[in-house]
């Protein structure tokens, strides 16, 4: 990338130019466009939001926001591989330093992840390692923990596996369903992805083995 890295502009107090990329209903997208509007991110502008599904709910939040929007769908490119090169050549043009997957129903690949190298980051309705994947909150129900939450960790190649930001806890009551566990969790979520955000765009990291080590 021949722009900064996002590594190099936290170093060097720089503004992080950022995009969001969602496949749904977008309330994570939401809560960080009213959290920008209210000057909460110091170093962090969202510049783009891009969609591999043109009829996500949650672009129509960044449309009422001004931002740009990229919503080309994955169908219409005869792989999804080639999608995400056009998506890392759009997102490269607007100097992007940092993905915020949010509701992004896919897998990363590697045209993204060679270009932002420890620059993506996702939300997981779950205290991973536990409960990968599709359907956190229920894979949490049906195995019955007392505890459950949510991860902001990077992205690596695999599935909700790379190193971890931050993480939160929520109970679970003994009269939870799917619905009200994932509304406890998704409260939690919109705080702690804004604060995550701030954490790691407004303070030197790095990464040592899996964990992430904040410098003081
Ligand atoms: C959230 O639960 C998030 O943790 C998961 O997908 C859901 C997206 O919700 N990755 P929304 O589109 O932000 O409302």
């Amino acid at each position: 990338m021949t722009h900064r890295s996002l590594q190099e502009c936290v170093q060097n107090s720089e503004c992080i130019r950022a995009a969001v990329l969602i496949s749904g209903r977008g309330s994570n997208l939401k809560s960080l466009l009213v959290a920008q509007k209210n000057h909460a991110f110091a170093r962090m502008k969202i510049v783009c939001v891009a969609s591999n599904k043109p009829a996500a709910g949650g672009l129509e939040f960044a449309r009422d926001y001004g931002i740009e929007v990229l919503a080309k769908s994955a169908a219409d490119f005869a792989t999804f591989a080639e999608f995400e090169h056009y998506l890392a050549d759009e997102l490269e043009q607007l100097g992007v330093q940092l993905i915020i997957l949010a509701g992004y129903m896919r897998l990363i690949g590697s045209a993204l992840l060679s270009r932002w190298s420890n620059a993506i980051v996702n939300i997981h309705p779950s205290l991973l390692p536990s409960f990968p994947g599709l359907h956190a909150q229920r894979q949490a129900l049906e195995y019955g923990v007392r505890f459950s939450g949510c991860t902001i960790h990077f992205v690596d190649a695999g599935l909700d596996s790379g190193a971890i930001i931050a993480q939160r806890t929520v109970p679970v009551m003994p009269d939870d369903t799917e619905l009200t566990l994932t509304e406890r969790i998704l409260h939690e979520e919109h705080a702690l992805y804004r604060e995550s955000l701030q954490l790691i765009t407004e303070h030197p990291w790095q990464i040592q083995g899996r964990t992430v080590i904040f410098n003081p």
